[in-house]
């Protein structure tokens, strides 16, 4: 509970703290060790230099404070070509998950089912969905996990998507035909107090059947 009340989205960040590299790594490895559908890890982290952080904000309004004073900020970025044969499928079951790989194999054949069926994942677009949903998880726990090491956050989706996916293809960051940035997040360390949580009581969001 305590972790949960500590975590705030900060708007004003103390430029002169950094993390330790040991909580820096700590935090992407909560990253890194999320959940995600199959355990597909369609994601990627992106830690913004000091070029990137002045060149977004005319687009990324919701990004400006923490590029000011934020020691860390980051883009996640998700895949929109997971697919059952998709050559980073393959990868994925050869090379990290250890396993033979082939199109007909039941669980390829299942999760092409639960993709295109059940998920009704047709397009980039969709995938890019579908993915992005499973970063917010990554990002829910670098959250939380920043929150224990009383390091302080905030996520961001306030900025032009079309516009930083353009400028993260022009940096040569990623190529857009094959991913998208999902969602941006901030760490550092807070020069304003922690804002006390204002939210809805239980009673009015939870309901049994
Ligand atoms: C997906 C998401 C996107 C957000 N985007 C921004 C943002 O661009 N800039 C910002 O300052 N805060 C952003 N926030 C922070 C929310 O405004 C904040 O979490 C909410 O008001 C609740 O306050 P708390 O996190 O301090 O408890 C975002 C939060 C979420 C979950």
């Amino acid at each position: 509970m305590h972790d949960l009340n500590r975590r705030y989205a900060t708007k004003k960040y103390d430029p002169s703290k950094h993390l330790a590299p040991a909580d820096w790594e700590m935090i992407l490895t909560a990253g890194r060790l999320s959940p995600s559908s199959y355990g597909y890890e369609p994601w990627k982290f992106i830690l913004l230099d000091q070029q990137a952080r002045q060149d977004i904000q005319p687009f990324a309004w919701g990004a400006v404070a923490s590029a000011k004073g934020a020691d860390k900020l980051i883009a996640i970025l998700v895949r929109k070509d997971v697919t059952y044969n998709s050559p980073y499928v393959q990868h994925l079951v050869r090379d990290i998950k250890h396993k033979e790989f082939s199109e007909t194999d039941p669980r390829t054949l299942n999760f092409k089912n639960f993709q295109e069926n059940d998920l009704q994942l047709k397009t980039d677009q969709d995938r890019y969905n579908w993915a992005s949903r499973q970063a917010y998880l990554a990002l829910a726990n670098m959250l939380m996990a920043a929150a224990r090491l009383d390091v302080d956050s905030c996520p961001i989706e306030g900025f032009n998507y079309a516009q930083m996916n353009q400028y993260l293809a022009d940096r040569g960051v990623m190529d857009p035909a094959h991913w998208g940035v999902a969602v941006m997040a901030s760490f550092g360390y807070r020069d304003q107090e922690i804002t006390p949580k204002v939210r809805q009581p239980l009673t009015d969001i939870y309901e049994e059947m």
